[in-house]
């Protein structure tokens, strides 16, 4: 099943809806007391220890936490691209030992496009490792960029991109394979504060139209309590989970909801974990 739903008019780009595409398992993803430790017994660096949590199909989670408290070493570890030293984790309830762009998109703080590639051969590049078919990937890449706005984009190089574009460019190449979640390290952080927060909506649009279950690390607070329905608070290195927080705010967000009592009770309680 791809990214779009199947609908009367076949040439139709309608997205597909939520959908039984989660039915089987419990969790999108299962943590079980993972530890990361790097170095030598000379030279350790514990990065977290024992880390728990799930996260149910289909729900948005954002990871905040200080700087160097391992945020971005646990998604390395969800991604399956670098093996824990303790514990375990699941994904949509098997092992995820190796990376796996079937189960598990990866957007990182920077596009790493090919410069010399269009969006389109970008997108399109993860498919052309697994040896698609030139027609299946070049409509598969086609539907990743409508997704992300950038229907017209296909044939830009990342030079002609503004930054906002190339990352939407990388939020394509991590859904090309239509994987069930998309991880995320902190990928609008190196953009204006504007075009973070249209970045923002977009993507809690394309959250919406795709049903993903997504996981968000970033060390914004307001930028986590604007986005998720849950949101997990580890402390400073070693990583641990310090706490779990539901973001009762109503959807569609809007941004005056950044003013209400209830986001900055929310901010706050974030920002009373951290600090200690
Ligand atoms: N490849 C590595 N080798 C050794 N230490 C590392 C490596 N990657 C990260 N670290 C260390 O692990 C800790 C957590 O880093 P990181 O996961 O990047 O934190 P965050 O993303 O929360 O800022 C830091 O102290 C960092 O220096
Ligand atoms: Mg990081």
């Amino acid at each position: 099943m791809y990214l779009m739903k199947a609908s009367a008019d076949p040439d139709s780009r309608a997205p597909r809806l939520v959908e039984a595409a989660h039915a089987e398992a419990k969790y999108a993803m299962e943590v079980r007391s993972a530890s990361l430790r790097f170095g030598s017994a000379s030279r350790e660096v514990q990065a977290f220890e024992n880390v728990s949590f799930t996260i149910a199909p289909g729900r948005f989670v954002a990871i905040v936490g200080p700087s160097g408290c391992g945020k971005s070493s646990l998604l390395m570890t969800l991604a399956g691209l670098r093996p824990l030293t303790g514990g375990e984790i699941l994904c949509e309830g098997k092992p995820m030992t190796k990376p796996d762009p079937d189960r598990i998109g990866v957007v990182f703080q920077e596009a790493n496009l090919y410069p010399w590639l269009t969006a389109q051969q970008n997108v399109e590049f993860p498919l052309e490792l697994k040896r698609v078919a030139k027609d299946e990937r070049s409509r598969a890449a086609r539907e990743a960029l409508a997704l992300v706005g950038l229907a017209d984009f296909g044939n830009s190089r990342p030079h002609e991109l503004s930054g906002g574009m190339k990352q939407r460019v990388s939020i394509a190449r991590g859904l090309v394979q239509d994987p069930p979640v998309l991880l995320m390290d902190e990928p609008f952080a190196a953009l204006d504060e504007q075009t973070r927060l249209t970045m923002g909506d977009e993507l809690l649009r394309i959250w919406a139209k795709t049903a993903k279950t997504i996981v968000f690390v970033t060390h914004g607070l307001s930028e986590a309590v604007y986005l998720a329905d849950e949101i997990i608070v580890m402390s400073a290195r070693p990583g641990r989970v310090v706490d779990r927080i539901d973001v009762n705010l109503p959807r569609p967000r809007t941004h005056q909801m950044m003013s209400t009592p209830l986001f900055n009770q929310l901010r706050e309680r974030i920002w009373d974990k951290i600090r200690h």
